[in-house]
C-alpha cells in the first residue's frame, strides 16, 4: 500500500518553528517538543528543510556537510532522537536532498577549486573563460543569470577558470556526468535512509543536466543575461540520472520521495513519475504564480490559478500523483498570493481566504502538505525596510528591480510582495513576547499580527482557521471519496468558482472571488453541507443558489 498517498505532510522551516534554548533559532529540539500539536493535525509526515552543517547562506541550502547536522540545530543526537520520537507518533521524517550544489565550504569544492589536477577536480562545473585582450581576465564562458541574480561563472584564481553556479556564488553546481560524484550522493541518501527517515524531498533536481554546447542565449533583461532555469530545466538525459538515484536509493525500501521540480509541467509527468518514473510525487509549480525576475510579475487572476490546477489534476488522473500545496519556505503566504490587498487587510475576508484555501488542499486529489503557519493563515510581512530583510534573493532582487529602472519605494514594493522571507517569520505560537517562538532575540523578525494571528488563541476558537483545518482533515481521513476518489471538474470555464466531484459522492464549491455567485442548484441535489467556511446556519437553497465572497462549501450524502 501507497501509504503516502493517504497522508498529511507538513513542512516545517526549523530556523523558525521553535526555539528551545533562546539563541533565537529554532531547533530540533524545538520541533520535537511540538510533536503532539502536529499529531493534533494528524500529521503523517514532516519535511524538513535542510539541518544539515552550511555555512548558511542560502539558509541551509548551501549543505557543507551531509553527515553533520548544523549545531545551530542540535546535534546528530537531537536529530536521532526527532525521528525516534516522530515514530512514536506514527510520523515519518522527510529530509531534504539539495543534490544540485553544495556549499563552496565543503571539502569536496576546497579540493575541486585548488588545482586542475586532483581527484575531485571535476566534481564540480568549471570552464575556460572566452579570452579578450592579452593581460585581461576572460570573459564567462556563456550570459546564463543564476536564479539569485548576476552570472552563474564565478572566477576562481587558483584554476585560472570559471565555476558555475545555477544559485548563489556560494552554491557551486555538482557536476552529475561525474560517475564518482553520483555515488557519492547516493552513499549520502543510503545513509539518511539507515537512520530511519521516511522519505526524501528532492532540491532543485530538474537542473542537475546541462545542455552539452552550454551555449549562450538570448537575453530577456537589460543585464544582457537570460536566466538559467530557461537554458537548463530539464534538459534530455535527466531522466537518466534519476532513474539511476531510484535503482541506487529508494526502490524497494519504504522511503517516499517528492520532486521539486519547477519548470516538469503535467505534460511530463508521466516520465517523472508513477510506477517508471523517479519519484512517487513531485512539487508542479504551475499554480503558483512563480516569479523569477519580481520586477517583472507576469499578470495572475484566478482563471490562471484554476486552469493550472485542473491540469495537474488531470495530468495525475492519467498516470501519477501530486502533492496538494499552496505555500512553502520560497513563496508568499498564500491569502496574499491568491487573493487582492483587500482580503489580507480585512481580519473577515483574511480568515474567509485561508479557509477557502483549506477546502482545496484538502479536498484536491493529492497528498496535501501544509506549510508551517499556513493551518493558522499566518501572512505576509510588509517591512519596507530592506535591512529587516535575511534571505539572499531578496536582496538581489532589490538589487536587479534598481537595475531595471525602477525607484527605491517600487523595489520595496515588489520585496514586500514577492520575498521569501514571508513565508519565513517565525512561527506564532501564542500572544507572549516573541509569539512563543523564543524567549530570546528572534533571528527574523516576528510577524507584528501575531497577538490577533497565533495558535493558542486558535486553539480555543472552535471557528478558527486552525480548528476549520482539524475538521476537514478528519473529514478527509473519514470519507473514501476525498482520500482516493477521483476527480471531475465540474464548471471548468467558470470565471470565479473551483467546482469539482470527488467520487460520486463530495461535491466541492469554492468562490474565489470577492463578489457573490449564483450557481444551479441541481449540482449538489441531494447531498448535504458537510462543512462550510461561513459560520452560522445559513445554507442556499431552492433552483438558483448563492456562494458568497470567498465562500467553500463541501456537499456530501
Ligand atoms: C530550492 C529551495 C530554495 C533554495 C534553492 C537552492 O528552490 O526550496 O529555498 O534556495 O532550492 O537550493
Ligand atoms: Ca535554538
Amino acid at each position: 500500500m501507497q501509504r503516502w498517498k493517504h497522508t498529511i505532510a507538513y513542512e516545517i522551516y526549523p530556523s523558525s518553528f521553535q526555539d528551545s534554548n533562546g539563541d533565537g533559532i529554532g531547533d530540533l529540539n524545538g520541533i520535537t517538543s511540538r510533536l503532539d500539536y502536529l499529531k493534533s493535525l494528524n500529521v503523517g509526515a514532516i519535511w524538513l528543510t535542510p539541518v544539515y552543517a552550511s555555512p548558511m547562506v542560502d539558509n541551509g541550502y548551501d549543505v557543507s556537510n551531509f553527515y553533520e547536522i548544523n549545531p545551530l540545530y542540535g546535534t546528530m543526537a537531537d536529530m536521532d532522537n526527532l525521528i525516534a520520537q516522530a515514530h512514536k507518533r506514527g510520523i515519518k521524517i522527510v529530509m531534504d536532498l539539495v543534490f544540485n550544489h553544495m556549499s563552496d565550504q565543503c571539502e569536496w569544492f576546497k579540493e575541486s577549486k585548488s588545482s586542475r589536477h586532483n581527484p575531485k577536480s571535476d566534481w564540480f562545473i568549471w570552464k575556460d573563460g572566452v579570452a579578450g585582450e592579452p593581460g585581461t581576465r576572460p570573459a564567462p564562458p556563456n550570459n546564463w543569470r543564476g536564479i539569485f541574480g548576476g552570472s552563474v561563472w564565478e572566477w576562481n584564481e587558483e584554476r585560472q577558470q570559471y565555476y558555475m553556479h545555477t544559485f548563489a556564488t556560494q552554491q557551486p553546481d555538482l557536476n552529475w556526468e561525474n560517475p564518482d560524484v553520483r555515488q557519492a550522493l547516493f552513499d549520502i541518501a543510503n545513509f539518511w535512509i539507515k537512520k530511519g527517515v521516511g522519505g526524501f524531498r528532492i532540491d532543485a533536481i530538474p537542473y542537475i543536466k546541462k545542455p552539452n554546447g552550454f551555449e549562450s542565449g538570448i537575453p530577456d533583461a537589460s543585464d544582457g543575461l537570460v536566466s538559467v532555469h530557461t537554458m537548463t530545466v530539464n534538459t534530455p538525459g535527466v531522466l537518466d540520472f534519476l532513474q539511476e538515484f531510484k535503482k541506487n536509493v529508494t526502490q524497494g525500501k519504504d522511503v517516499f520521495t517528492v520532486a521539486e521540480a519547477n519548470g516538469v509541467g503535467p505534460d511530463d509527468l508521466k516520465y517523472w513519475v508513477g510506477e517508471n518514473g523517479a519519484f512517487d510525487m513531485l512539487f508542479e509549480f504551475g499554480h503558483l504564480h512563480d516569479v523569477e525576475i519580481w520586477c517583472k510579475p507576469s499578470p495572475y487572476g484566478i482563471m490562471d490559478f484554476k486552469k493550472a490546477l485542473l491540469a495537474s489534476q488531470e495530468a495525475t488522473a492519467k498516470n501519477g500523483w501530486y502533492p496538494a500545496f499552496f505555500e512553502n519556505h520560497d513563496k508568499p503566504r498564500c491569502v496574499n498570493n491568491y487573493f487582492s490587498e483587500r482580503v489580507a487587510a480585512d481580519p473577515k475576508l483574511r480568515v474567509l481566504a485561508a479557509k477557502a484555501m483549506a477546502t482545496l488542499l484538502l479536498t484536491l486529489r493529492g497528498t496535501p502538505f501544509l506549510y508551517e503557519g499556513q493551518e493558522i493563515g499566518m501572512t505576509n510581512v510588509q517591512w519596507n525596510d530592506l535591512e529587516k530583510y535575511d534571505e539572499i534573493n531578496t536582496k538581489a532582487q532589490y538589487k536587479m528591480a534598481l537595475q531595471e529602472g525602477f525607484s527605491h519605494e517600487q523595489a520595496m514594493a515588489f520585496v514586500n510582495r514577492f520575498s521569501r522571507d514571508n513565508s519565513r517569520t517565525p512561527m506564532q505560537w501564542n500572544a507572549d513576547a516573541n509569539a512563543g517562538f523564543t524567549t530570546g532575540k528572534p533571528w527574523l523578525s516576528v510577524n507584528d499580527n501575531y497577538v490577533e494571528i497565533n495558535v493558542a488563541a486558535q486553539e480555543s476558537d472552535p471557528n478558527s482557521v486552525l480548528n476549520f483545518y482539524r475538521r476537514l482533515i478528519a473529514l478527509r481521513s473519514s470519507n473514501a471519496n476525498l482520500d482516493g476518489g477521483p476527480f471531475t471538474a465540474l464548471l471548468p470555464e467558470h470565471e470565479q468558482m473551483m467546482a469539482y466531484r470527488r467520487g460520486d459522492g463530495i461535491v466541492v464549491l469554492v468562490n474565489l472571488g470577492e463578489t457573490e455567485v449564483e450557481y444551479d442548484g441541481r449540482l449538489v441535489e441531494n447531498r448535504k453541507l458537510l462543512i462550510g467556511n461561513y459560520e452560522g446556519p445559513f445554507e442556499s437553497s431552492g433552483v438558483t443558489r448563492v456562494l458568497r465572497p470567498l465562500e467553500a462549501v463541501i456537499y456530501g450524502m
